[in-house]
């Protein structure tokens, strides 16, 4: 819990910053915070490895230190994990994506929120015409424990000789409905539209999915709800991006609707997402991974992770003028024209990672 000691707050955050470009854009995220400390607020900010970075430390992608951290802390700050020669691992508790599906599991983080905003600044930045993407502002509750990244059975077995895989797809009504009531209540405080993703037309979990949601839709009739199956889903999404307003889903759509949802709004660096338990404790993640191709360049763009930032701030730390503090810096440093590489055009400046987090506290402190 954060303390007060002679009238300052005092947040404790846990800093994971992972691998590839994790460590540098959660970098900025701290530069960020360290700009916001004052009179009446400090930060505790304690770093531990996780992803690659935990096998190297201590033999596993969650270190019990990293998770104990995790654990007692206010909030998590998380940056990526994956390194290219591991994804392929023969023992798969130690592929680094592992690490992170493990804290969600253990801190019990269902709810992913991932919104997807257009800023008018990058109009031209996306891949889709500007009349398509301008209006772009939705939110994509993505459940987080389960379906088939947690199922079981699951494995690589060997059946006359030949592998055979299998990975399973599961949910029960009371996680299908937790996450419904957490994103009908969304769209409430939005332009009360929801619709459902699934795939109810072939698989048995998905028809639960879709008669759960139902039901929970009938506490929230000032809702309107709506049900496309991922296929179609996938398609509205790039047609006419801008009908929605909350998707719910379960982890593999989320997973794969929320990558595509970054592009429409010019880059996968500039989307932010938490994951919430039931309780207080939140993780705060920049939606781009690792990115080991770009990593140590200096050309990675923190901006995913300082709006993650923001929305620790804002959802787990009760710090809201802060977190609006933060989002308006950033919209400053765009519409003074700066960019990181993959969000830059002709006409603007091009900054590196360092750069662009100096800028975002050269905003802060200038509108203090
Ligand atoms: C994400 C990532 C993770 C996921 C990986 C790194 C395990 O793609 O957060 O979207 O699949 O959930
Ligand atoms: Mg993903």
């Amino acid at each position: 819990m954060t303390s007060e000691i002679n009238n300052k707050k005092i947040v404790k955050i846990a800093v994971l910053g992972g691998d590839g470009v994790g460590p540098e854009v959660t970098a900025q995220s701290v530069k960020v915070l360290r700009a916001l400390e004052g009179e009446g607020l400090a930060f505790e900010l304690t770093e531990a490895p996780i992803g690659q970075a935990g096998v190297d430390a201590a033999g596993v992608p969650l270190p019990d230190e990293t998770l104990a951290l995790a654990a007692k802390s206010d909030a998590i700050l998380f940056g990526a994990v994956g390194a290219p020669t591991h994804i392929i691992h023969a023992d798969r508790a130690k592929r680094p994506g592992a690490g992170i599906l493990k804290l969600r599991k253990s801190l019990g983080l269902y709810a992913n929120f991932r919104p997807a905003v257009m800023f008018p600044e990058l109009l031209n930045a996306s891949t889709l015409r500007p009349e398509i993407v301008r209006d772009v502002d939705m939110l994509i509750i993505r459940e987080l424990t389960g379906d088939l990244y947690f199922g079981e059975p699951r494995g690589v077995h060997r059946e006359d000789g030949k592998r055979v895989g299998i990975n399973t797809m599961r949910y029960s009504e009371d996680e299908i409905s937790r996450i419904g009531h957490i994103a009908f209540q969304a769209a409430r405080q939005r332009r009360g539209k929801l619709c459902s993703v699934d795939k109810a037309n072939v698989l048995e979990t998905m028809q639960l999915w879709r008669e759960v949601m139902i039901e929970t839709g009938k506490h929230y009739p000032d809702v309107e709800l709506s049900h496309l199956y991922i296929d179609a889903a996938s398609m509205t999404l790039i047609r006419n991006p801008a009908s929605f307003d909350v998707i719910v889903t379960g982890n593999v759509f989320g997973d794969i609707l929320s990558d595509a949802s970054a592009m429409l709004t010019g880059s996968i660096g500039m989307l932010p997402s938490a994951s919430l338990s039931a309780g207080t404790l939140g993780l705060f993640e920049p939606v781009h991974g690792s990115a080991p191709d770009i990593a140590g360049k200096d050309i990675a763009n923190p901006i995913a992770s300082v709006l993650s930032t923001a929305m620790m701030l804002r959802h787990a730390l009760a710090l809201p003028h802060e977190a609006d503090r933060i989002e308006g810096a950033v919209r400053h440093v765009l519409a003074d024209g700066y960019r990181t590489a993959d969000i830059h055009e002709i006409g603007k400046i091009k900054i590196g990672t360092e750069e662009m987090g100096d800028a975002i506290v050269g905003a802060l402190k200038k509108a203090a």
